[in-house]
C-alpha cells in the first residue's frame, strides 16, 4: 500500500484489495461459528429469512454510511466524528472504541478454539468416528481452566502481532491468498454435508420457515447478528473506509462486501445444519455447535484429518482478519488522538483485551453458575455488544448521515460518496427515518 495521504496512514492499492480486506472483517467467527448456531436456536428459515431482511435494508444502509464516514473523514472513529461535526457526536465514536474492546474479548476466546481445534484436528481427534464423542471433547476442552485461556493467548498474540505492524504490512495480500481458499473448502464441504443420509431435515429446518414459532427474541438475535456479522455499529467499517482511495465506488463496495459476507454466512448454514440433523445433535446446543458438528463431518470425509486441519487453520485465518478490525479500531484512535506509537498502543490494548476475556472463556468451565439474569459471563458479553451496543451504533450512526453531515459524506470532491448515487433520496429516508425507527422499536420491544 503506499502511503498517497500522508506517512502515517495507509491506502489500499486495490479495489479488490479493500474488497478482500473490508470483507475479511466482516467475513469470520460471525458466520461459521455464530451464525450456524444462532440459526438453530431461533428456528431454522424463520431466523435466515430475518436476517436476510436486515441485512439488505438496514445492514447495507449502515455498511454505506460507516463507509462515507470513514473516507470523507480519513480518520478514526473518534477523529471522524470529532472532525465531521464535534460536540456530543464524539461520544458515538467512543462507544466504538469501547464495544471493540468488548467484542474482541469473547471473540478472541472463541478464536482461541479454532487454534485448539487445528491442533487438535492434527493430531488424533478424528480418530474416531463416533459422532456423539466430539460433543464430549468439546465440553471437556472449554470446560478446563487452562488450555482455553492459553489459546486465548495466542490468539490475542496474533492479532497484536499483525495490528502492531500496521493495516498496510500484509492484511491486503493475507487475504487476498486466503479468503478465496476458504470459499473453494466451503464449496467441497457444503457438498458432503448435504449428502449425509439424513441431510435432508436438516435442510427443511434451514428453509421451510415456521412463522407460528416467531418472538421478539428471534427478531432481536437477527438483527444484532445483521450488526455483528457485517462488522457495523462500531466504526470497524469507518477505519477501513478511511483507507480507500477516492476513486474507489462506495456504494459498489458496500454491496460487494455485504453480498459476500451473506454467502459465506448462507453457506455455513448449509454446511452446519445439515450434519446437524444427520448427525443426531440438537441444533439449539449453542456456542459448541459448529465444534461438535464439523469433526463430525470431516469424520466422514477422505483425509478428514487433512482436510480439518486445513478448514480450521483457514478459520483462524478469517478470525484473525475480524480481529485486527476490532482491535485496529482501538488501536486507531490511540495513535491518531493520543499520539501513542503503534506498537506499545496494539500491545497495551491487546493485553487489556486479554483480561477481559479471561472471564468469558471460564464461564464454559469453573464460572459456569457465576449468571446474571441467566447469563453467564461470555452471553453477557455477547448479548451486550450484538444486541445493544452495536444496533444503539447503528441508530446514531443513521442519524448522524441523514440528519447532520449528509452533505459532506455525498460530497465526492471530499472523499464522499459523489452524486453518480441513483440511490442517494432513498439511501437517506433509511437513515433518517426508517433504520433508527426500526432498530429503536425491536430494542424496546425486547426489554
Ligand atoms: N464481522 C465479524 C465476524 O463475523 C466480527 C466483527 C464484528 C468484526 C464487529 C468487527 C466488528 O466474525
Amino acid at each position: 500500500m503506499a502511503g498517497a495521504e500522508g506517512k502515517s496512514r495507509g491506502q489500499f492499492t486495490t479495489r479488490l484489495g479493500f474488497i478482500l480486506a473490508a470483507a475479511g472483517s466482516a467475513i469470520g467467527l460471525g458466520n461459521i461459528w455464530k451464525f450456524p448456531y444462532l440459526a438453530g436456536e431461533n428456528g431454522g428459515a424463520v431466523f435466515l429469512i430475518l436476517y436476510l431482511g436486515f441485512i439488505f435494508t438496514i445492514g447495507i444502509s449502515v455498511m454505506l454510511a460507516e463507509l462515507a464516514i470513514g473516507r470523507a473523514s480519513k480518520k478514526n472513529p473518534v477523529g471522524a466524528f470529532a472532525h465531521l461535526k464535534g460536540g456530543k457526536w464524539v461520544a458515538v465514536g467512543f462507544m466504538s472504541v469501547l464495544t471493540g474492546f468488548v467484542i474482541l474479548s469473547f471473540y478472541s476466546v472463541v478464536g482461541g478454539w479454532t487454534i485448539a481445534y487445528a491442533v487438535k484436528t492434527a493430531t488424533g481427534l478424528l480418530s474416531t468416528t463416533d459422532a456423539k464423542a466430539f460433543g464430549s471433547t468439546f465440553g471437556n476442552f472449554v470446560s478446563d481452566p487452562m488450555e482455553p485461556l492459553f489459546y486465548h493467548g495466542v490468539f490475542m498474540a496474533l492479532t497484536v502481532a499483525v495490528v502492531a505492524k500496521g493495516v498496510d504490512n500484509g492484511i491486503e495480500k493475507t487475504c487476498r491468498v486466503l479468503m478465496p481458499v476458504l470459499f473453494v473448502l466451503l464449496v467441497v464441504l457444503c457438498i458432503r454435508s448435504l449428502t449425509l443420509p439424513g441431510a435432508a431435515k436438516g435442510v427443511a429446518f434451514f428453509l421451510e420457515p415456521d412463522f407460528s414459532k416467531i418472538n421478539a427474541g428471534m427478531v432481536i438475535a437477527a438483527l444484532g447478528h445483521a450488526f455483528f456479522s457485517l462488522s457495523l455499529g462500531m466504526g470497524a467499517m469507518m477505519t477501513y473506509g478511511s483507507y480507500l482511495p477516492r476513486q474507489t465506488s462506495l456504494p459498489g463496495a458496500a454491496l460487494w462486501v455485504t453480498s459476500l459476507d451473506t454467502l459465506i454466512a448462507v453457506m455455513a448454514g448449509f454446511l452446519v445444519l445439515p450434519a446437524v440433523f444427520a448427525f443426531g445433535f440438537d441444533p439449539g446446543a449453542g456456542p459448541g455447535l459448529t465444534f461438535i458438528t464439523l469433526p463430525a463431518v470431516f469424520s466422514k470425509i477422505p483425509f478428514g484429518a487433512f482436510f480439518g486441519t486445513l478448514f480450521f487453520v483457514l478459520l483462524v485465518v478469517a478470525a484473525l482478519t475480524s480481529a485486527i478490525s476490532l482491535l485496529e479500531v482501538v488501536v486507531a484512535y490511540l495513535v491518531d488522538e493520543k499520539h501513542i506509537a503503534r506498537r506499545p498502543a496494539a500491545i497495551g490494548a491487546g493485553a487489556v483485551i486479554f483480561a477481559l476475556g479471561i472471564p468469558s472463556s471460564l464461564s464454559f468451565g469453573i464460572w459456569s453458575d457465576v449468571t446474571f439474569l441467566g447469563k453467564g459471563f461470555f452471553d453477557i458479553m455477547d448479548y451486550l455488544a450484538s444486541n445493544v451496543l452495536l444496533p444503539t451504533g447503528g441508530i446514531l450512526i443513521s442519524l448522524f448521515v441523514g440528519w447532520v453531515v449528509f452533505a459532506k459524506v455525498m460530497d465526492g470532491d471530499q472523499g464522499g460518496i459523489g452524486q453518480g448515487f441513483r440511490w442517494a433520496k432513498v439511501w437517506r429516508i433509511v437513515c433518517q427515518y426508517v433504520a433508527p425507527a426500526a432498530i429503536a422499536w425491536i430494542l424496546i420491544s425486547g426489554f
